[in-house]
């Protein structure tokens, strides 16, 4: 049976509303928790040559948005085996508890299959080809023959799924947990409906947390198996996307690609098989307060004092994964034609580039880099000088120095071909202290936040970085600090807790929705 809907205001982009609050979800779920699922956990560990295990926090954007949720709510978290380090901690884990207790607020329960599935699942299924299709790169950069999509279909991504779908299911039958399942990103879209078969009155929300592609590039580059991930996305009760543009893909997608399907843009409502799944715009952001101490903290401090010896008289700045969808290659090039065309600046301008390695079992990856390096290269001997070198590459994951070169930046390059969002876009303005300016893809999620504050380049239009690079150099003071401040503005007010307290909101008026009257609220399914 299908329930009564509220309009969500799809078409305003950013939602008005703010959640419920940081005191209401304290009160609400006591001492309870809710499950969070994601394929990379909060914790990661490394095997030493004596079988030791070194515990190591999980990089990127959705572990540290998670993880600064952890103290608002208790949570178990659900997350895969990703290294043979992490398969030895289950092993442990699995003789002392189902899950650990890593602190008061946050229990992991690591998932794991063997091996071989996990590579079919991560290096080739969700990496590259989802990855590739909802980045608008499949086109251009997707080369597996069909046999071995299919094979990692079935026997990477569908045994992922199950498992993590299975360690749900019995996360759940534990009395402390309340059955609300907020579940993350490409990696997991069967999870939902796996979950669904089994705990029919679970409350599902599943957060994409990157771009939804146009309607029916999935469909052209996977065919049955885009239908298949449509279908188990539209087990969960809510869908969230990052910003109201994805939805809409998402829901004219729907439309085109799976047979019997009903589609309701205007409310953001599919109806699939006898339910009504809601879609939902919740837009990711940063922990401003957090952000704010990290930045002044002493490592912070100690780079930045070494990185400002690299500057010239102006700085600029990128913050990115080695990853084709960043579009590092087309920044270095624009780079290089704006020293090429404006003579004058060689020697007055350098590029502090902070390239995170990232999935580099990946032969894509792999390439890429050894291409970014190989540009960098070519640019520091075109341009470089006994006192000045051009481009100062620091490839490593290291959050400090990073956050030190985003102090130090007049501009900001964040040029990605697609992006969910781009947290960089967010943190830098918040930790920059030059009134630095952004130069802004409309590729990236941040774009329908941050656009008025940014100068907006266009994807594929490599002179009109250069003109944007050029104009953000040359900017006036009172320009810059109008800017600056306009974006931090923006950023303080959508901070990130907002982005949890939305999903928890909507998750607790489906909750009282759907229970009969008198009904105690959020029993187990
Ligand atoms: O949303 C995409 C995302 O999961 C980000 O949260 C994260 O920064 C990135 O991809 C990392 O991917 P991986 O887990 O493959 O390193």
């Amino acid at each position: 049976m299908v329930t009564t809907l509220r309009s969500p205001n799809l078409l305003v982009d950013p939602p008005a509303d703010t959640g419920v609050s940081g005191d209401e979800l304290k009160a609400l779920l006591g001492d309870r928790r809710i499950i969070f699922a994601s394929n990379r956990g909060p914790v990661q560990y490394a095997l030493g040559g004596r079988h030791e295990l070194t515990p190591k926090r999980g990089q990127g954007a959705l572990v540290t948005s998670l993880t600064s949720l952890l103290r608002y709510a208790r949570v178990t978290w659900v997350a895969s085996c990703m290294s043979a380090g992490d398969r030895e901690a289950a092993r442990r884990q699995k003789c002392a508890a189902q899950a650990s207790l890593l602190e008061e607020s946050l229990r992991l329960r690591m998932v794991q299959v063997p091996a071989r599935a996990y590579k079919r699942h991560y290096q080739i299924f969700a990496n590259p080809i989802l990855w590739f299709i909802h980045h608008s790169l499949a086109g251009q950069l997707l080369t597996k023959p069909a046999s071995q999509v299919k094979e990692a279909w079935r026997w990477g991504y569908m045994p992922v799924n199950r498992a993590m779908a299975a360690a749900i299911l019995d996360e759940l039958a534990h009395p402390d947990t309340v059955p609300w399942v907020f579940i993350h990103d490409y990696h997991l879209y069967l999870t939902g409906h796996y979950v669904r078969q089994r705990a029919p009155l679970a409350l599902l929300l599943h957060f994409v947390h990157i771009p939804w592609p146009a309607p029916g590039e999935g469909l052209l580059r996977l065919g049955p198996l885009w239908r298949e991930v449509l279908h188990g996305l539209l087990s969960n009760d809510i869908i969230g996307f990052q910003i109201a543009n994805h939805a809409r893909n998402f829901l004219l997608d729907c439309r085109l690609s799976l047979p019997g399907v009903q589609v309701d843009p205007s409310n953001g409502v599919v109806y699939y098989r006898g339910r009504a799944v809601r879609v939902r715009v919740y837009p990711i952001s940063v922990d401003v307060q957090a952000l704010r101490e990290d930045a002044s903290s002493l490592p912070v401090l100690t780079y930045r004092r070494r990185l400002e010896s690299l500057c010239a008289e102006k700085t600029m700045v990128l913050v990115e994964r080695v990853d084709p969808s960043k579009n590092t290659l087309e920044s270095l090039m624009a780079f290089r034609q704006l020293l090429e065309s404006n003579p004058g600046l060689a020697g007055r301008v350098t590029l502090l580039a902070f390239l995170v390695p990232s999935r580099t079992a990946i032969p894509e990856y792999r390439r890429y880099g050894q291409r970014l390096m190989a540009c960098v290269k070519s640019i520091n001997e075109r341009f470089g000088t006994d006192g000045y070198q051009p481009i100062h590459v620091f490839y490593e994951n290291n959050y400090y120095q990073a956050l030190a070169g985003m102090g130090l930046y007049d501009v900001l390059l964040v040029n990605p071909v697609a992006d969910g969002m781009n947290l960089v876009a967010k943190e830098g303005p918040i930790v920059n202290q030059r009134d630095g300016v952004l130069v802004l893809s409309e590729g990236a999620g941040a774009h329908a936040q941050l656009s008025a504050g940014s100068l907006s380049v266009r994807v594929g239009d490599v002179d009109g970085v250069v003109r944007a690079m050029y104009q953000a150099l040359c900017l006036p003071q009172e320009e810059r600090r109008r800017r600056a401040s306009l974006l931090r503005n923006t950023i303080e007010k959508e901070d990130l807790t907002q982005w949890l307290f939305r999903q928890i909101k909507d998750i607790t008026l489906l909750d009282a929705e759907r229970r009969p009257v008198g009904q105690e609220a959020m029993t187990n399914c």
